[in-house]
């Protein structure tokens, strides 16, 4: 793997504060085939479901599609840029959210306390990749599913051409890496069983390929 499991570029104590990502990122326009990843992420929405690192609230109008039940929505986002767009963005939606400044390395919830929890575009952000896993499956229930769509390193040239572009783009893109091996690791994980994983034809390269699953948090070692 190129990124180092035992010391993340930044770390957990940086300041997380981009403004100008945060405008940007709202006035881009998102090709209608991530629309559709979106629409996977919150399908059939129930019970007590976490969304990490919620940005500025892309995921809300899908959040109230996909919910078929009763929805106690919670999300963390530790940018203040990012949040606040969120907060304005979970009242244009109607959706009840409870929404707190936090990080995935270190979430203010109980063990055992979501039914789902998903990451969209997240994991290439985050300042330590695995210990935001191990809080991702720390706070599941058992049984409980935790699904992503993340970008992740390529292959061949586009592999290099990332390694190479990578330090300028964390600069522009508010601390995104383009070379992690984010699948191999949430599929390397003891605790969580593979549902599905798809490589998807969408993306634009560098922030390519995009890869979404789901996967299921085990029960005494057990999946189901
Ligand atoms: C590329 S954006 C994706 C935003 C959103 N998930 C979406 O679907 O549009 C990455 C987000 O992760 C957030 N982030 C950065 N570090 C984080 C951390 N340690 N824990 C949780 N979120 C973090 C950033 O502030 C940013 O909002």
């Amino acid at each position: 793997m190129s990124d180092q499991r035992s010391s993340p570029a930044a770390t957990t104590q940086d300041e997380i504060s981009h403004p100008v990502f945060a405008v940007l990122y709202d006035l881009c326009p998102e090709p209608a085939e991530v629309e559709a990843q979106r629409a996977y992420l919150a399908r059939d929405l129930s019970g007590r479901v976490l969304e990490l690192g919620c940005g500025t609230g892309g995921m809300f109008p899908f959040v109230v599609d996909g919910a078929t039940g009763d929805l106690e929505y919670h999300a963390i986002e530790p940018d203040p840029h990012m949040r606040k767009r969120a907060a304005e963005a979970a009242r244009e939606t109607g959706l009840d959210v409870d929404l707190r400044d936090a990080r995935a390395e270190s979430l203010p919830y109980p063990d055992g306390s979501f039914d789902v929890v998903f990451a969209g575009v997240v994991f290439c952000t985050v300042q330590d990749p695995d210990a935001a896993l191990e809080e991702v499956v720390r706070v599941l229930k058992p049984g409980g599913e935790f699904r992503f769509l993340e970008h992740v390193h390529a292959d061949g040239w586009r592999g290099t051409g990332q390694e190479l572009l990578d330090p300028l783009w964390k600069r522009g893109a508010g601390g995104c890496h383009l070379t992690r091996e984010t699948v191999a690791r949430f599929v390397a994980h003891d605790a969580l069983g593979v549902e599905e994983v798809d490589r998807l034809d969408v993306g634009v390269f560098p922030a390519s390929p995009i890869v979404r699953g789901t996967l299921r948090r085990r029960r005494n070692g057990v999946l189901g």
